[in-house]
């Protein structure tokens, strides 16, 4: 019987800001407290986009790092797909300029712009791509300068962003590894749960937005806590149910990292143990887009991938927007 190809991950890297700003660097600057933090989020310290630089760079490292694993060069690559919602500039799209740093040139590129979900949306389209015998490596990029667009007199979102970028080369292998199913959904009446008032066609930057702080994250925490907590068991019910598996077959869960509460509320539904599931939000607070691609990055230089591992991602974010993806970890 003839082997479908299956669409794997040939590699992957991250980049992060050197710059740290931890809890008791933001009591200075908010009337917060550490101790709130740790308990109400789980975050200790979040990592903070250096002067000069920008979405794209932080990428463009991220990238160089999932190629060199993949053993693919510029010239081999034919998409290349930035998940942001803090793009360079509002156009071109990020994902050009990443083109250009890269040389590039036999790519088409794009923005994808899902909020947090953004990866898991870019994962999904990528494979799309894939089943086409025109595409062969797709780079695909989830990345966000969060503290550009936070406002930091607001202590309900400043505690929570950070800034990162986490890269993956994909491509076909005709091995048992692979993307086994993705699933994306988008529920547009939580828009106004999360969102940047202005700066767009809507609302144009102007003094008074300006002056009003309309051009940072706005964002009603605790319905976005709701929607998180369901929507995690349900991508996740679906995705196990379409390959007849179920929670106590996965050796990874690689969750967005988005609030310590929401993940431990998730895993204690689902019956995952702490142990398989990866955690990250200590360090880097909410990277957005970066935060499932980081994740997995780190999973795999702590040596907790092994080849043929049952990897479940889930993640969620403004729009809102939802989306999963199960793999079995490993290339050939
Ligand atoms: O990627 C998707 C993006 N977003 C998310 O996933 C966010 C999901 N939501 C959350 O993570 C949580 O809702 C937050 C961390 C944002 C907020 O936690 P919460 O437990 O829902 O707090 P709350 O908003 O209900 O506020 C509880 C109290 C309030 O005080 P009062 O009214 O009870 O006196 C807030 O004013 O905590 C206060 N508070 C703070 N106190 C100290 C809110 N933020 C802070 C703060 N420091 N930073």
């Amino acid at each position: 019987m003839e082997q479908t190809a299956k669409v794997q991950i040939k590699g992957i890297g991250h980049a992060l800001p050197s710059r740290v700003l931890n809890n008791q660097d933001l009591e200075q600057i908010v009337d917060t407290n550490e101790q709130w933090i740790i308990e109400r989020t789980g975050i200790l310290e979040r990592r903070i986009c250096e002067p000069g630089m920008a979405t794209s760079d932080y990428c463009y490292l991220a990238a160089i790092k999932a190629m060199e694993q993949a053993r693919v060069s510029a010239v081999d690559l034919d998409l290349i797909i930035v998940a942001t919602s803090s793009p360079d500039m509002l156009f071109p799209s990020t994902a050009c300029l990443v083109q250009e740093r890269l040389e590039a040139w036999g790519a088409a590129a794009f923005d994808l712009e899902a909020g947090c979900t953004g990866f898991a949306y870019a994962l999904s389209v990528a494979e799309k791509y894939l089943l086409s015998p025109d595409y062969h490596h797709i780079l695909v990029v989830g990345s966000d300068m969060c503290s550009r667009f936070v406002d930091y007199t607001d202590r309900g979102t400043c505690i929570l962003f950070g800034d990162g970028a986490g890269a993956v080369v994909l491509g076909r292998g005709m091995g048992d590894n692979g993307l086994i199913k993705t699933i994306l959904g988008a529920d547009g009446r939580g828009a106004k749960f999360l969102y940047m008032p202005a700066g767009g066609s809507a609302l144009p930057p102007s003094h008074e937005t300006v002056d009003k702080h309309m051009h940072s994250i706005q964002m009603n925490g605790t319905e976005i806590f709701k929607f998180a907590t369901g929507i995690i068991m349900d991508v996740s019910v679906k995705l196990l149910a379409s390959a007849g598996l179920s929670f106590s077959d996965i050796d990874l869960f690689v969750p967005h990292q988005a609030n310590l509460r929401i993940i431990k509320t998730a895993i204690k539904r689902a019956n995952i143990p702490l142990e398989k599931t990866m955690i990250n939000i200590q360090k880097y607070g909410n990277m957005s887009a970066a935060s499932i691609p980081v994740a997995l990055a780190e999973a795999e230089m702590e040596g907790r991938l092994r080849a043929g591992d049952l990897v479940l991602m889930v993640a969620f974010g403004a729009g809102l927007t939802y989306a999963g993806a199960l793999l079995r970890w490993g290339r050939d």
